[in-house]
């Protein structure tokens, strides 16, 4: 059996590499998703959710290194506000606060299951973005089984052997029952505990690695609620094993999150009020320090905070229908909770609920042609712009976005090999994704017992990071465990190092052997 991704997406082992290839169901975002953050680690790529001005919430396993040590604040940082990450900027970019990293204490991996897999990120600075809603342990109707929820992310489009992505994409998987989830992971003993886990997914969609700590979403009335962070599952897409999440539903997860952010609501007096009546609006706050806030509304649903002030709000002699209102919390540490309620009339018909999860996926759209650059059409100030262009017609090379790509050396020492990660040396010449993988010939992948099958080389390891300008840095790859411990058995082996990268609609591509010595 082959394992769980039990670290972010550098970790993934590639024991099914050659008969496991489903895609994971999805399609390339379009509308924004303002909460979702890209979260950059030494470890890999995560997602993470903006839960408050301050905080985004994501899955512990993700700030955890590899000797299981929470990870130092200063070496993460947080993307928001770009479904396409290389249309990121600098200005983009969230430091961490110092000592901005909670991880629940309750943490473990059970045989290749992970409990209580949450943590909080405290951003350094005010995120101005819509917060999404966590849902409240009462609201167990919205995540019943058979519920389709969305899933978001920038993690593999496949298990083991697709790349991450610089587009988010969504999915809509169906909530599975606790006892069939539990019935799926028997095979697995005790990795799956419905007190702090919940299971979604499919054999069509599924999260997979570099999706965890973001979002599942349920839907209530015409909007989204936060109950699930993307946390682990045996494969992607498996049709035996659902995805599992941390269930922010169960009540001692979600007050832990509550005991740490604050949190806003709206309650509506009368829940149904008849047309040409007033309605009474009272914001409830929640503050782990117990701060008062300052209350802004906005009562007639056009994004601006400018209506009212005050803990409490009157709609006057509403109209018939539904109208979106929505307060703002603000703290004086620049924390903000912002709630949102739908008022219906009485004898109204509800609101449309939100737009359906993507169908099946079709075959992508060829890229647009070169010219085109989108960073130009976004018209940002900032320095991917002020790249030189790349000469015309130019494509597959290792000029921009990758210029003078890499000084990977020719030659590796096993012992470093062994110590499961190196660097390679990276110049980007504007913005830029890589993506590098460490590939084993086929023949030496088979005497290795790392493959069965004739003729198919192995990925043994993985790194890939993202810049939002011209710079240079250090990739590091990080080898599975099992291709060390299979590499021990080794005497020498051909190696090849391939590394793709985009910089805006460009790709380049490299590949180099390198031979190791013991
Ligand atoms: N642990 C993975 C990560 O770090 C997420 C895996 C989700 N797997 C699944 N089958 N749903 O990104």
């Amino acid at each position: 059996m082959s394992l769980v991704a039990s670290a972010p997406a550098l970790a993934a082992e590639p024991s099914r590499e050659a008969s496991q290839e489903r895609i994971v169901g999805g399609t390339p975002t379009t509308a924004p998703w303002p909460a979702q953050g890209y979260l950059r680690s030494p470890e890999g790529i995560c997602g993470a959710t903006l839960v408050s001005g301050l905080h985004l919430l994501t899955a512990a396993h993700c700030v955890t290194d590899r000797n299981g040590a929470v990870i130092d604040p200063g070496s993460l940082s947080v993307i928001l506000g770009h479904s396409d990450l290389l249309r990121a900027g600098p200005g983009d970019v969230y430091a961490i606060a110092p000592g901005g990293v909670t991880r629940h204490a309750g943490f473990g991996i059970i045989n290749r299951g992970m409990t209580n897999d949450l943590a909080l990120l405290r951003l350094d600075r005010p995120a101005p973005f819509e917060p999404l809603r966590l849902i409240a342990p009462s609201e167990t109707a919205l995540w019943a089984p058979g519920t389709i929820a969305t899933v978001l992310g920038w993690g593999r489009t496949c298990s083991q052997t697709c790349p991450t992505v610089t587009h988010l994409r969504q999915a809509g998987v169906p909530i599975v029952a606790d006892g069939t989830c539990g019935g799926r992971y028997a095979p697995v003993p005790g990795s799956f505990d419905a007190a702090t886990m919940l299971c979604a997914g499919s054999g069509e969609s599924d999260t997979c690695q570099g999706d965890s700590g973001g979002p599942l979403m349920v839907p209530r009335v015409d909007a989204f609620v936060l109950a699930g962070v993307t946390s682990w599952g045996l494969g992607c897409a498996d049709p035996r094993y659902p995805g599992v999440y941390a269930r922010l539903g169960a009540r001692a997860l979600n007050d832990w999150v509550r005991a740490r952010i604050p949190t806003a609501a709206i309650s509506v007096t009368p829940r149904a009020p008849d047309p040409g009546t007033d309605v009474l609006l009272t914001a409830t706050r929640a503050h782990p320090a117990g701060q008062t806030p300052t209350f802004l509304w906005d009562l007639d649903d056009d994004g601006q905070y400018d209506d009212a002030g005050g803990a409490t709000a009157t709609l006057r002699g509403i109209s018939a229908g539904s109208h979106v209102v929505r307060v703002e919390e603000t703290y004086a540490d620049g924390d903000r909770a912002l709630a949102r309620e739908v008022v219906t009339t009485a004898g109204s018909p509800p609101p449309p609920p939100p737009p359906p999860p993507p169908p099946p996926p079709r075959p992508e759209p060829p890229p647009p042609p070169d010219q085109n650059d989108t960073h130009q059409e976004a018209g940002r100030q900032d320095p991917i712009q002020d790249a030189p262009p790349p000469p015309a017609g130019e494509r597959l090379t290792v000029s921009p976005p990758l210029a003078g790509l890499v000084t990977a050396p020719k030659r590796l020492r096993l012992r470093s090999l062994l110590d499961r990660r190196f660097t390679v040396r990276i110049r980007c010449a504007a913005a830029c994704a890589v993506q590098a993988r460490l590939v084993l010939d086929a023949r030496s992948a088979r005497r290795a017992g790392l493959t069965r099958r004739v003729g198919v080389s192995t990925t043994i390891g993985r790194g890939s990071d993202l810049r939002t300008r011209a710079t240079s840095f250090n990739l590091t790859i990080t080898l599975t465990p099992r291709a060390v411990k299979a590499l021990r058995r080794l005497p020498r082996a051909t190696l090849r190092l391939r590394i793709s990268a985009s910089g805006g609609t460009r790709d380049a591509a490299l590949q180099r052997s390198i031979s190791y010595l013991r």
